[in-house]
């Protein structure tokens, strides 16, 4: 039986986290994989992975993370923001990978027909931690804190003015793809960051949250017939339910992080068919 099945954070610059790579198989010839962003920062790293994994799944569904988005120095691939993305998507046409500017693919296997759309929303500083109603006092407190997101110098926002106004023409483009689907079309939303704030609530530093989403997607879950929604960023993976619906974070993360739980990093998690924990 073929499923449909979901990863991120893979972060294969690290040689532990690449040799999960060469290793991971689908359990079936025709299982589906989402890889939700975070592959890596290098584009060679990037198109590596992909590569490797659509010569293995029947299918392979990417969405950017902000490490793919990073311009880093060792980078013969110096294009910053929205070039650098569409760079990102013309190599992933190249080698069959569907992207959030592609057709919607849609899963008609076990739990089907169900149209996977994956996002790239990035985020607007509006998961602000207490005591902040703006963008500039939510930075402030992330300053004091120390706490601030490395995006601030490597993901660039060009030829947007700002990360957030960039995120604000992401939400604009993907509320008109979504509007396009059939009333009552099924949907799974596939987006590095998480649509809700809710997985946010157990950052160790809640200064970080700014950096992880969008208020403005909230209510995405419902209005777009979700069946399941796939991030990841955060590495706690975890399953969060809104309104009946999983908000799975399928990441993998650094060893450091794997390493506290077991030996080997977690695989990919089954979407569709929905996992037995999931039926209800
Ligand atoms: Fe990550
Ligand atoms: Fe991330």
């Amino acid at each position: 039986m073929s499923g449909l099945y979901a990863i991120s954070d893979l972060h294969v610059a690290f040689p532990d986290n690449r040799a999960f790579v060469e290793g991971l198989r689908p359990e079936s010839g025709g299982d589906w994989l989402i890889v939700a962003g975070d592959v890596a920062e290098r584009f060679d790293d990037v198109e590596w992975t992909l590569r490797t994994l659509a010569g293995r799944f029947g299918k392979v569904i990417w969405t950017p993370g902000n490490h793919e988005l990073w311009t880093v120095k060792d980078d013969p691939v110096a294009l910053r923001g929205e070039a650098r993305y569409r760079r990102l998507v013309d190599m992933c046409r190249g080698l069959g990978v569907a992207t959030p500017e592609d057709p919607f693919p849609v899963w008609t296997g076990d739990g089907g027909p169900v149209t996977v759309a994956p996002l790239f929303v990035l985020y607007d500083y509006t998961f602000r931690p207490d005591g902040a109603s703006t963008k500039k006092e939510a930075l402030e407190i992330a300053h004091e804190a120390g706490v601030v997101c490395t995006d601030e110098i490597y993901l660039h926002p060009d030829p947007h003015p700002t990360r957030d106004a960039w995120c604000d023409a992401r939400i604009a483009y993907t509320e008109r793809r979504m509007a396009e689907l059939e009333p009552g079309t099924r949907t799974v939303l596939v987006n590095h960051w998480p649509l809700i704030r809710e997985p946010t609530r157990v950052l160790w530093y809640p200064e970080f949250a700014q950096w992880c989403g969008s208020e403005r997607t909230a209510d995405w879950h419902v209005r777009f017939g979700a069946v399941s929604v796939v991030y990841g960023h955060l590495h706690i993976p975890r399953t969060i339910w809104a309104d009946g619906v999983p908000h799975v974070e399928v990441s993998v993360g650094y060893p450091r992080e794997w390493r506290r739980h077991r030996e080997t990093p977690p695989g990919p998690r089954r979407v569709l068919p929905p996992p037995a924990e999931d039926a209800g």
